[in-house]
């Protein structure tokens, strides 16, 4: 931070529905990332070079009553909120303007939070934060204003200790809803029966939710890279995709497996399957300190190119005199493959970063054919270490013979 600034990050709005009822909440991350509080209508401040030192930490909570209390339950206390975020002062948050005014002009500037992710897709809602900035601006028009996330997209992509465990339980459960489901696929059964199997081993070991809407996507359906609807019936004969992640106190998984409907690869995805397994074996290696994001993504389509030579998809000499700003690989492999995993699936952090000890990333490459109906992601999650990097999902069957066995059992 630049000395003699303050930083203010805010919750997100809990999401309605069309009247009363809600979507839920998902906590802004890099609020929940400093502070740990889970509660909507909270802010936190942080003044490093404040001059009074109650005002270098202070959380702001929502003050609980008894109507909240009857029809939502028991809201944080202020002792509960300081042991959870270790800040001692804590204050509700209809004092907040105050106690700003109270401090604002000793300052020189703001840090405020915004989402800034490259992936962004709140630009169309006015959040939380979005209003802040505004009633900032509006009320300290010549303080000098500056951007949480360039810090927290600093801090963010390397992992604590305590943040592993969580990556690694949220894993955990994934795998068990895989196994899961690999026992109730058969031919003509609808893809959001499947769903349903990844949604009770997540409900059933405490996680807070999917990670995202999970993609069942069978034949062809997975070609389409981000299909969620889950309404198709699983056709005896095809392939069917499944990528999913779970949500386990607000950290994140992201897996992708393909399975054959029947319990049984035909020849054909099998080759599919073998190259791509290829591809996620040989890449993953690359993941590892040193690497350049760039570099990986590079090597990675290599591979990829290779094995769609080799499954006749494309031709060499065509290849060789390819336009290379519009490579041939691109019409069957189309997407990146590597993105930084953590309090969102797609985590902060930049990628022009070197990779380094403690990030955590998945690997997914894939092949997609639609005239054939068959589309093939796989998909771990690697935590980098010293020397290479750890497989979070090694325990998520992902051989042929082993998911074939499994399917049989
Ligand atoms: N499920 C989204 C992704 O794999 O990045
Ligand atoms: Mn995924
Ligand atoms: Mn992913």
């Amino acid at each position: 931070m630049i000395s003699n600034t303050i930083a203010v990050l805010s919750s997100n709005d809990i999401k309605h529905t069309n009247a009363d009822d809600v979507m839920g909440f998902a906590q802004n991350n890099d609020l929940f990332y400093l502070s740990g509080i889970d509660q909507e209508d909270t802010l936190l401040l942080v003044y490093p070079d404040a001059y009074k030192t109650e005002n270098r930490e202070i959380l702001f909570i929502k003050e609980t009553n008894e109507h909240i209390k009857i029809w939502e339950g028991d809201k944080l206390t202020k002792e509960q909120a300081s042991a959870i975020s270790g800040i001692q002062r804590v204050e509700w948050i209809h004092d907040f303007e105050k106690i700003v005014q109270l401090m604002a002009f000793e300052a020189d500037g703001f840090y405020l939070g915004h989402n800034e992710h490259i992936k962004r897709v709140t630009y169309n809602q006015q959040t939380q934060q979005d209003r802040y900035i505004q009633w900032f601006k509006e009320k300290y028009p010549l303080h000098q204003y500056h951007r949480v996330a360039k810090i927290t997209r600093q801090l963010r992509p390397i992992k604590s200790e305590e943040e592993v465990k969580l990556l690694q339980k949220a894993a955990d459960i994934s795998i068990k809803g895989f196994h899961r489901l690999l026992k109730n696929v058969r031919p003509d059964c609808m893809e959001y029966e499947l769903e349903s199997e990844l949604t009770y081993e997540l409900i059933k070991n405490g996680g807070t939710r999917h990670a995202f809407k999970p993609i069942i996507a069978s034949g062809a359906n997975a070609c389409a890279l981000h299909y969620n609807t889950n309404h198709n019936s699983c056709k005896d004969g095809d392939m069917i995709l499944i990528d999913f992640g779970v949500c386990y106190a607000n950290y994140n998984s992201d897996t992708t497996r393909c399975i054959p409907v029947n319990g049984k690869f035909s020849t054909r995805q099998k080759e599919v399957y073998t190259a791509v397994l290829h591809c996620l074996k040989e890449g993953s290696k690359l993941l590892k300190p040193g690497t350049i994001h760039a570099e990986y993504e590079k090597q990675m389509a290599s591979l990829v190119e290779e094995q769609l030579i080799q499954l006749g998809l494309l031709d060499a000499h065509a290849i060789a005199n390819q336009d290379p700003n519009k490579p041939l690989y691109k019409k069957y492999f189309m997407h990146g493959t590597a993105h930084h995993l953590g309090l969102d699936v797609h985590d902060v952090g930049l990628y022009s970063r070197t990779i380094e000890e403690g990030m955590v990333f998945t690997c997914e490459p894939g092949i997609y054919i639609p005239e054939e109906g068959i589309g093939c992601r796989l998909e771990n999650d690697y935590l980098i270490t010293a020397t290479g990097n750890i497989n979070l999902t090694a325990q998520m069957p992902i051989e042929i013979d082993e998911i074939e066995q499994l399917m049989h059992s």
